[in-house]
């Protein structure tokens, strides 16, 4: 009785085990067989999706080469590859600027215009030392590549940018080629626009001290003697004065009309311009639809919705399609 009894716990026990064992083993070959059908999904998509970024670089370098004329777009990526920083989410511009961060202002504050009345110091700060950063940067190769196809092309090349920093001049792009939207560091103006002038800001030295304040004394009007600030666009900006960007938009819309009337090849490249003010994507977008041709995107995290999109950075792509 005790025998049979001991017997059968073991039995049992033996059973559980024996269950237990091929059950696990059931599940451990069925995950890995999923683990297999994911991997092999996986190196599935990942060889589309490389095939897809070397058939757009194909198909952007064709466009490029057999365009009469070419429309360059740039948003503050195109800066990256120099050394600039993007302003991409809060993170981003705290990043750039960590005092920006301690006040708990994000980049639509801080670009505000009211700052040079309440707090000129600090405004100074922030665009002085954009000012002295644009001022000293070098723009990258892709920046050269783009100068040297756009004079190999009968009708040349215009550029539309939201960026302040002029290093489109300064690559040796015509004054008259370039339209900057959200004006430019390189001119002021003065707060009150009093009279409706800019002038330029290549004698403007600011000093910063510590606690992201710019040194005295700052830039004033020479006509009445108020705070002068850049002509850029910043965020709740009514005193900004626009005649030189307007005047940059009407070279720009004869250039478009010309290629247009006259039926130009025209081939558009954008890079580098985020979701967050999508000025810059939107016209890239509007001359796409107007002239019917394929838009190609450079971005190497936003490079969504256009024909030929471009997943990476500026200077990458360049040198791959030009
Ligand atoms: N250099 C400048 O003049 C400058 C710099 C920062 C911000 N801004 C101003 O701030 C606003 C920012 O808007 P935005 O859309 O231009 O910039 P953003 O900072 O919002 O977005 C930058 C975009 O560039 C992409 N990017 C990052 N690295 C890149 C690289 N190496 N190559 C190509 N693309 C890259 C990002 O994915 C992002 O989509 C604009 O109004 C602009 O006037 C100007
Ligand atoms: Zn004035």
């Amino acid at each position: 009785m005790e025998y049979s009894y001991t017997q059968a716990v073991i039995q049992y026990i033996r059973l559980f085990l024996n269950k237990s064992f091929s059950a696990v083993t059931n599940n451990l070959v069925h995950m890995i067989e999923i683990f297999l059908r994911l991997s092999i999904l996986g190196l599935w998509i990942c060889y589309n999706f490389s095939m897809n970024v070397i058939e757009n670089l194909q198909k952007a370098k064709q466009l490029l080469e057999e365009a009469d004329a070419i429309f360059i777009t740039a948003g503050a990526g195109m800066g990256v590859d120099s050394g600039l920083p993007d302003f991409r989410g809060p993170e981003g511009f705290w990043h750039a600027y960590p005092k920006a961060k301690e006040l708990g202002l994000q980049f639509e504050e801080m670009a505000n215009s009211e700052w040079f009345e309440s707090d000129p110091q600090l405004a100074w700060a922030f665009y002085g030392h954009r000012l002295h950063l644009y001022r000293d940067t070098l723009p990258h190769e892709g920046f050269k590549k783009l100068l040297e196809l756009s004079n190999t092309k009968k009708y040349g090349a215009h550029i539309f940018t939201s960026n302040v920093d002029g290093q489109f001049q300064k690559t040796g792009f015509k004054e008259e080629q370039v339209m900057e939207c959200h004006g430019s560091i390189h001119h002021m103006q003065c707060i009150d626009n009093c009279q409706g002038m800019l002038w330029s800001a290549d004698d403007i030295f600011i000093e910063i001290e510590e606690g992201f304040k710019a040194k005295e004394p700052l830039p004033v009007c020479p006509f009445c003697g108020s705070m002068a600030r850049p002509n850029i666009l910043m965020f709740g900006d009514f005193g900004w004065e626009y005649a030189r960007t307007n005047g940059q938009r009407e070279r720009l819309s004869r250039w478009i009309e010309r290629i247009e009337a006259e039926g130009v090849k025209l081939a558009i490249v954008e890079m580098g311009a985020g979701t967050a003010v999508p000025t810059v994507r939107n016209t890239s977008e509007e001359i796409a639809n107007r002239f019917d041709v394929p838009l190609i995107r450079i971005n190497p995290r936003e490079s969504f919705g256009a024909e030929i999109e471009l997943p990476m950075g500026a200077v990458e792509a360049l040198s791959k399609i030009i």
